[in-house]
């Protein structure tokens, strides 16, 4: 299973950032959007953020251009037929992603692997709509994805030992550090990370603190980076609850269940940094 071509579905903080860092890994990549609008802002932030790179004397002008060459974008989905790996990263939407995978089963050749990089939904809700379950595997990466070293491979029980390598190595190839986990909801990280970040929610709505405190409690008293609810704001509120509802639904323990504030704070479109305010303004 030689993996050359590298298809990325979406072009989000999650796609953009595995399109980039498969690029810099030498792999070709196709990505695709569903509008020329989206795609753009996505190809927009691999471009700033290798320019960065130059900029801090990190790479040669002449490393960015190959790196660049190596991606090319589309909204057709016709245009990923080819690639060896593909790899979601479309909203957490069990009825989207199975809608996705249906059209590039009938699309690509048995031959090609199918990895999501779902940050909640289980693989075998997605394998079931194809024709390929044995090559059907989890790519779980970390955002921001050049910079952190994780990926969480998740092992289907339909999942081939192959598939299973080929994503190993993959992950490897890329400068990654994989861990394996059983197909579950939430998988190890977002298992654990989800009622801390649920619970620095429901700190500030109980006014135990302000945002800024309770931030700055985890990063001198923990050694974080990032607060959590600054960690929030860089995930996507929209994107927490979306998880929290698939793993509460999935666990039903009170842990899991989030807080009035994040549903209302999405409610009013604040998404976070990306949308220009979540729990902080930007
Ligand atoms: N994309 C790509 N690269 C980025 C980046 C981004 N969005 N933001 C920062 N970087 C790079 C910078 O270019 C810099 O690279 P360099 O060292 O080669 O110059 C490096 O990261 C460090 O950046 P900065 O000096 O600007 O800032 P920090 O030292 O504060 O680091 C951070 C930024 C890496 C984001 C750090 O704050 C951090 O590790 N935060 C925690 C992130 C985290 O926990 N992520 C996991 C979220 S959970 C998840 O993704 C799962 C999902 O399912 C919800």
């Amino acid at each position: 299973m030689e993996i050359k071509t590298v298809g990325v579905i979406g072009c989000g903080l999650m796609g953009s950032g595995i399109a980039q860092m498969s690029a810099v890994a030498g792999y070709e990549v196709v990505i695709r959007e569903i509008n020329d609008e989206y795609l753009a802002g996505g190809l927009g932030n691999i471009t700033k953020l290798l320019e960065r790179a130059v900029s801090k004397g990190k790479m040669e002008a002449d490393e960015r251009d190959t790196i660049l060459a190596r991606i090319s974008g589309t909204t057709d989905l016709a245009e990923l037929a080819d690639c060896d790996l593909i790899i979601e990263a479309v909203t957490e939407n069990v009825e989207l992603k199975q809608e996705t995978w249906k059209a590039l089963d009938a699309l690509c050749p048995p031959t090609t692997i199918f990895a999501s990089n779902t940050s909640s939904i289980p693989m075998h809700l997605q394998a079931m709509v194809t024709n390929r379950q044995d090559q059907f595997v989890g790519l779980h990466f970390f955002n921001p994805v050049p910079v952190m070293k994780l990926v969480e491979v998740i092992r289907a029980e339909t999942t081939s030992d192959a598939t299973y390598q080929a994503a190993m190595a993959f992950a490897e190839t890329c400068g990654k550090v994989p861990v394996t986990c059983v197909d579950t909801v939430g998988f190890i990280v977002n298992r654990l990370l989800t009622p801390y970040l649920l619970d620095a929610v429901r700190a500030l709505e109980a006014g135990i603190a302000t945002a800024e405190d309770i931030d700055t409690g985890m990063k001198l008293g923990c050694g974080h980076p990032m607060g959590p609810l600054q960690l929030l704001d860089f995930v996507g509120l929209d994107t927490l609850l979306a998880i929290a509802d698939i793993m509460y639904e999935d666990f039903k323990l009170p842990q899991y269940q989030a807080p009035e504030m994040l549903r209302r704070l999405v409610a009013e479109g604040k998404f976070g940094r990306k949308s220009g305010a979540g729990i902080y303004t930007y």
